[in-house]
């Protein structure tokens, strides 16, 4: 696997890979990589002759007080699992290389980052899509892949792509799942064992309104509150927000039609955690 460091140099080697005929794939990613992030990058391998990855910890989606001077590091062991799979290119800039003196643009994907996430993590998807924007730029992919547990950001990259024409194919892959249903997440890491236990409530909240829709209700607010209530009964869980909204355009909704987005971010200890399904309505 290569490892570049430069923008100049990632561009002379998306170049030299497309004047031959290549494809690239691309799994931009902050490493710290688990299930989740390889198989993004298997599903990369398959969809382009070239795979191309990204471990960069973006300082501008972390806001003041968030986690990143603690967010969990380790580039060797990234190297090691992403020649596994294997990945042919790894852009690996430094923040100074990213955003030199005197930077001063952003992308912003406005509505659609309004909710959510983006209600309690201000900036925070603007700093999403800036990066993307820029990696995407260097990199040249003609396709990149990202999970659905980041389901705001998904929707905020996709909106983005569209509103921008950048000329390149977005694949959504389905959150991974530890066996007993704990969404695969590098903060996880965080979690003492009596979290990781309490954690698997907000999987299990949004199995029950899928279990809710599964049995009739049609009102968003049902399934809100079926999930609501796992994570009410579950000691040491502070609840951030858990909503049910249109799974295309993330904007509330009354009467469930149409695909529904099931969203949760709560607080586990010290740790905000997110976990989300869709479902869809029986016609
Ligand atoms: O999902 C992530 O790991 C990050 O938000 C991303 C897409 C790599 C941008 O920094």
């Amino acid at each position: 696997m290569e490892i570049i460091e430069t923008p100049a140099a990632m561009h002379r080697w998306a170049e030299t890979a497309r004047r031959r005929g290549e494809t690239i794939a691309f799994v931009p990613t902050m490493g710290f990589l688990h299930e989740g992030h390889l198989t993004l990058m298997r599903e990369g391998r398959k969809r382009a002759s070239r795979l191309a990855s990204s471990l960069f910890v973006n300082p501008t989606q972390f806001g003041p007080n968030e986690d990143f001077s603690r967010y969990p590091r380790n580039f060797e062991n990234d190297c090691a699992l992403m020649r596994t799979v294997p990945v042919d290119v790894l852009f690996a800039p430094a923040a100074e290389t990213m955003y030199p003196p005197g930077s001063q643009t952003w992308v912003e994907a406005t509505e659609i980052t309004q909710g959510l996430c983006g209600g309690h993590r201000p900036g925070h998807f603007r700093g999403v899509t800036t990066v993307v924007a820029k990696l995407f730029n260097i990199v040249k992919p003609h396709v990149a892949l990202f999970g659905e547990k980041d389901f705001q950001q998904l929707r905020a990259i996709q909106r983005m792509v569209a509103d921008l024409n950048f000329d390149l194919e977005i694949v959504p892959v389905a959150t991974v799942r530890e066996r007993d249903g704990l969404a695969m997440s590098s903060r996880n890491a965080y979690l003492s064992p009596v979290e990781r236990e309490r954690a698997l409530s907000l999987s299990r909240g949004l199995e029950a309104a899928g279990r809710c829709l599964a049995e009739g209700a049609r009102h968003a607010a049902q399934l809100a509150c079926a999930a609501r209530f796992a994570l009410e009964r579950t000691p040491g869980v502070e609840i951030e927000y858990v909503a049910a909204v249109d799974a295309e355009t993330l904007k509330p909704i009354e009467r469930i039609e149409r695909p529904v987005v099931v969203a949760i971010a709560a607080r586990v200890g010290a740790t905000r955690l997110i976990d989300n399904m869709v479902f869809t309505p029986r016609a």
